[in-house]
């Protein structure tokens, strides 16, 4: 399996091969505006939280980000580890459909399985079950929701076991959590000791607001923000679309820094791992398929 796709080149298989990206020494070289992006964050996935609700939206929301100039997208449903649901095979098996479906479309975007994890104080056990689905299920980094209300005193210690266990919790849109309302320096420590940021572009373009553009703000300015992403729930509401947030950058590191979170990190989460194909194993031989 290689990431190394030359620009322009044949696609290459959507399931379990090598995925279509543009290599990053690709980006702008022709110095257009063109530019390729990997979303990170998205409920693309059909019928399985609150996003896309059928194949129907799954297809459109792939074109909309087709057309934004985003080549791949790491699906992230909601995941609910209490309850179990979904489990890591439920996902790897509809991100095999949905791209199979993209195929048959002739749409040039490619899914990756991944979720979206809601705090919970059982996450490291869950962890280690090998229950909780890594993005790009590469069995490095895990996409985590801090609360809407609160902040559970349990989260720094979590975080730090989190990467002690050897992955990489990456905070989904802090900037909407109740701990940047509460005192943004939570987050801020959270960063400092090694969690990465993943910022919405609604967020960064003021789509959410002034607080919440500020917030984002600071945070780039103190150069902590490691992802831009949609987090898109549909073809008509939060499209999965980045591209328009790219203006918003022009004083906070401009083009360059754009494509450093919208392409070159998460060009990196993707990067085929010994160890995700282990995890992958190890819960595929947890929850054997029917
Ligand atoms: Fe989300």
């Amino acid at each position: 399996m290689s990431l190394r796709t030359p620009c322009g080149g044949a696609r290459a298989a959507r399931t379990g091969g090598a995925p279509p990206i543009r290599h990053p020494a690709c980006l702008g070289a022709d110095g257009s505006d063109d530019f390729h992006m990997i979303d990170i964050h998205c409920h693309i996935l059909p019928g399985i939280d609150d996003g896309s609700p059928d194949l129907q939206t799954t297809i459109k929301m792939a074109r909309a980000a087709e057309a934004d100039g985003i080549e791949a997208i790491i699906a992230t449903p909601h995941a609910n580890l209490t309850r179990g649901r979904p489990t890591p095979d439920a996902i790897r098996d509809l991100t095999a459909q949905v791209n199979e479906a993209l195929s048959r479309e002739g749409i040039n975007v490619t899914v990756f399985p991944g979720a979206e994890i809601a705090l919970s104080d059982d996450l490291q056990q869950q962890i280690e079950a090998g229950s909780v689905l890594t993005l790009a299920d590469r069995g490095t980094h895990v996409l985590i929701e801090l609360p809407f209300t609160g902040f559970p005193t349990f989260v720094p210690s979590l975080f730090f076991n989190i990467q002690l266990l050897g992955f990489t919790p990456i905070i989904a849109h802090p900037e909407r959590s109740a701990a940047a309302r509460i005192d943004l320096e939570l987050v801020i420590g959270l960063a400092h000791r090694g969690a990465q940021l993943q910022i919405n572009a609604e967020s960064i373009a003021g789509r959410e607001g002034r607080a919440i553009r500020k917030i984002t703000q600071t945070l780039m300015r103190k150069d902590l923000v490691h992802y831009i992403a949609s987090d898109g729930h549909g073809a008509r509401h939060r499209p999965p679309r980045m591209g328009y947030a790219r203006k918003s950058l022009r004083r906070l590191g401009g083009d360059h820094k754009f494509a450093e979170l919208t392409f070159h990190n998460p060009y990196a989460l993707l990067r085929p791992t010994e160890r995700g194909r282990l995890t992958a194993d190890k819960s595929s031989a947890q929850s054997p398929r029917p």
